[in-house]
């Protein structure tokens, strides 16, 4: 049976998180310069996209660029903007068709200003489909988000608008980019790195991580599948023992026997 015939459809993630890695040395293995393996990650990402949307995953979350990707060559920043321009464009028929909605996180305003537009013309034109949110994480970092919500909780509290007292997790949470969409449940990273590289440090706190040697261009349908089935196969337990989760199963189903919320 294939991975994706083993999915429970009843137990998907609504969010999962993904840490696009290992373009350039695919590039590198493949004789080719890097960005090479940047225009061949987007194949991946329109299939994990159309795989994840298929499957009625509410949000997938994309980590395209970083704050600190900045600090890569001049030509390699300059051909990603390029190529997120044009990826934009033309996957905007992509996005229709398959009823994603486009978003964003991170600091967008320091692309360059055709990035931004691009962005802002692909949100408005997919605004109204409903069914998976695809948010793209550019020039994200989680500590500068972390930074910027708390600045903007401070600035709240001295303007009398907050009390340092009502200062929680839940409010927290509220400040975030990522205020509108729950917490993802998985984490994907490929290429063999075993690091989260600045990503939805708050967000992941109870996330599970699935690690793969793929280098992101080989990373497809198949294996999203695998990652899924790998996920279901965890036992979540949020800090409670193994024993108060199978009491708590055997509640629910006394107590909903259906299954019904
Ligand atoms: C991920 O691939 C894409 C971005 C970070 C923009 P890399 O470019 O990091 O590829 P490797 O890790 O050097 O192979
Ligand atoms: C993380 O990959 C950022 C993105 C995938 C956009 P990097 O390749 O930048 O991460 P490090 O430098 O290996 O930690
Ligand atoms: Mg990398």
């Amino acid at each position: 049976m294939s991975a994706k015939e083993q999915l429970n459809l009843d137990k998907l993630p609504q969010h999962v998180a993904i840490i696009m890695d290992g373009n350039g040395r695919w590039a590198q293995m493949h004789g080719q310069l890097r960005v090479y393996g940047h225009k061949s990650g987007v194949n991946s990402v329109r299939e994990t996209a159309e795989a994840a949307a298929a499957l009625g995953i509410k949000y997938l979350t994309l980590y395209a660029f970083s704050t600190e990707n900045w600090n890569r060559p001049k030509d390699e920043v300059d051909a990603l903007m390029e190529l997120l321009v044009h990826t934009i464009n033309s996957e905007r028929e992509t996005l229709n068709e398959n009823n994603i909605r486009l978003a964003t996180i991170g600091d967008t305003d320091s692309l360059p200003p055709r990035c931004q537009e691009g962005l802002a013309e692909a949100i408005a034109a997919t605004s109204s489909n409903a069914g998976m949110t695809l948010i793209l994480a550019l020039s994200y970092s989680s500590r500068w988000e972390i930074v910027e919500a708390t600045r903007r909780i401070a600035a709240d509290v001295e303007a009398g608008k907050l009390k340092a007292s009502e200062v929680n997790s839940d409010l927290f949470g509220t400040y975030l980019t990522t205020s509108k969409y729950p917490d993802p449940e998985l984490l994907i990273r490929t290429s063999g790195e075993h690091r989260v590289s600045n990503f939805l440090l708050w967000q992941i706190a109870y996330a599970e991580f699935y690690f793969t040697e793929t280098l992101w261009p080989d990373f497809g349908k198949e294996e999203f599948y695998q990652a899924l089935l790998d996920f279901q196969q965890r036992e979540r337990r949020f800090g409670k023992t193994s024993q108060q989760l199978i009491e708590q199963a055997i509640d629910n189903f006394f107590n909903n026997p259906s299954g019904s919320k």
